[in-house]
């Protein structure tokens, strides 16, 4: 649940917002002028604003630029009316997240919401580091830990320690799952930029086009369904940070204009001809080995050298198994708490096991493995029956990796969602939900060779379903 502020001398826009974020399980604050607004930002915190541009007294404006002097790190939405796009790029540059023009439809209203309360939570979750290395059991919220005693993870904290203050990029590398997303937000929090924005775009499996309008924006018309200017996220994070995970995805092409952005700080947006200089902080992350890809020509050299001034690597879990038991305790302690449980204690063996086991998915893995160690505990004593290992997964899957092959699958789903609504939000008549189910059915029939036994099983659906969806999208042997 977040709390959410509207500012807005409009009663009736006011009220339909509020039920529409309640009804989302928000808290919803309303003040229905600027200075008003500033007095209730004095005394709460909230998560995220939405600030009308129209307004007696103080416009939006110049509420924005006294909430920004306040250093208030509170994503703030400016809501305009059609036509005033000057006063929504103004906006922006004096900080907004992003900008409405009115009317707005609510589903767009509510991605931005959800895209802002993500920002939001990136830039205040605090990600603290060790200052010794005690048991530690994290405070109830807004703080996230990296925890480690190895001597591998303390030469990690030294050196983020090291680099944050200064203005360096810093390249991040190590196999999934060690933590590189969280170094990257702990150098932010470490920074004098920690007051500015701190956002991340994820380079792998977007579409080109795509990706370059999230970064650069895009100029009202540049493409069909370019209905209105979008700044990109180079702009929004003019002396902040920007965070490239899995840079090495990146195409060749793209690699080029960010490079442009690094070197001269400037860029046009997508259709533009406008020249916009910025100056961003750039951390970069990638379980790739970088120079190799370099050597076959998949990354530019020059970018790579632009990036790995600083390098950080992340060693794999296994190669640490001194961080286990702080790890444990960390997760167990959180969880517990999370779940309602009151687990107190780890067995020996318990800690033994997690020891000699090797963390192909690293502390993510470890961290789902205690999730459900502790949702299976049921006395106080963490105990190895509690403890399954997705390696160990053989045949049918038992109850718990099966659950854990669901959470999977739902998170990786969950990750490509925002970039197909946002595909499909260029036109309204698309059904985005018939759309996958198309793509997804047909891949398993081309993958089965037609055969509808198969696919039905890869799928997980009766024959009968198979056909009809066969049916509705049209998508028999290529032969028939
Ligand atoms: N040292 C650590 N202390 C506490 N939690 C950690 C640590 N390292 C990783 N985690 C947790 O493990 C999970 C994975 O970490 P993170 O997302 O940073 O990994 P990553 O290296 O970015 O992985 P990927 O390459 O798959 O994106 C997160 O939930 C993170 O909070
Ligand atoms: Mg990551």
């Amino acid at each position: 649940m977040s709390k959410i502020l509207i500012v807005d001398n409009d009663e009736g826009l006011v009220h339909f917002l509020t039920r529409l974020f309640v009804k989302q399980g928000h808290e919803v604050e309303s003040s229905n002028d600027g200075a008003s607004s500033l007095e209730l930002l004095r005394s709460e915190a909230f998560d995220l604003i939405l600030l009308d541009y129209k307004m007696p007294g103080l416009n939006g404006l110049e509420t924005l630029a006294e909430i920004k002097r306040a250093q208030i790190k509170t994503p703030v939405i400016v809501m305009t009316a059609y036509g005033t796009t000057e006063t929504a790029i103004e906006a922006m540059r004096l900080g907004a997240y992003d900008y409405l023009l009115k009317p707005f439809d609510s589903e767009g209203l509510k991605r931005l919401a959800a895209d802002a309360l993500e920002v939001n939570r990136l830039m205040k979750e605090i990600v603290s580091l060790p200052s010794s290395v005690t048991k530690v059991l994290p405070a109830a919220h807004g703080l996230v830990q990296i925890v480690g005693s190895s001597r591998q993870m303390q030469d990690v904290f030294k050196l983020i320690g090291q680099v944050a203050e200064k203005d360096v990029t810093v390249l991040i590398t190590g196999e999934s799952g060690t933590g590189k997303e969280l170094v990257a937000r702990a150098i932010y929090h470490h920074s004098h930029r920690a007051d500015r924005p701190f956002m991340a775009v994820n380079c792998a499996s977007i579409p080109d086009a795509l990706f370059e309008s999230e970064l650069f924006g895009y100029e009202r018309g540049a493409f069909t369904g370019a209905y209105r200017t979008y700044v990109g996220k180079f702009e929004r994070c003019h002396e902040g940070t920007l965070f490239f995970d899995e840079v090495g995805d990146m195409s060749m092409s793209t690699q080029a204009k960010v490079l442009r952005v690094l070197q001269e700080g400037e860029f046009e947006r997508l259709g533009g001809t406008e020249t916009i200089r910025v100056e961003v902080r750039i951390l970069a992350a990638t379980n790739k080995n970088l120079e190799k890809e370099v050597e076959a020509g998949r990354f530019r050299e020059d970018l790579y050298y632009r990036l790995k001034v600083i390098s950080i690597e992340l060693p794999p879990l296994r190669d640490r198994p001194d961080d286990v038991p702080p790890l444990v305790n960390y997760f167990v302690g959180r969880f517990s708490e999370e779940y309602g449980k009151s687990v107190h204690y780890v067995a020996d063996q318990t800690i033994q096991r997690l020891q000699s086991y090797a963390w192909p998915g690293n502390v993510r893995e470890l961290e789902n493995c205690l999730r459900r160690a502790v949702l299976m505990c049921k006395g106080d004593v963490l105990l190895t029956e509690h403890v399954q290992f997705e390696a160990d997964r053989d045949g049918a899957p038992g109850p718990t990796t099966r659950q854990a092959l669901v959470d999977r699958l739902r998170r990786r789903a969950a990750d490509l969602v925002p970039e197909i609504l946002r595909l499909a939000e260029e036109d309204a008549e698309v059904n985005v939900l018939d759309l996958v189910e198309e793509a997804i059915v047909d891949y398993a029939l081309r993958h089965c060779h037609h055969n509808q036994v198969h696919t039905a099983r890869m799928l997980g659906i009766s024959r009968n379903t198979l056909r009809h969806r066969i049916q509705k999208y049209g998508l028999g042997p290529p032969d028939a």
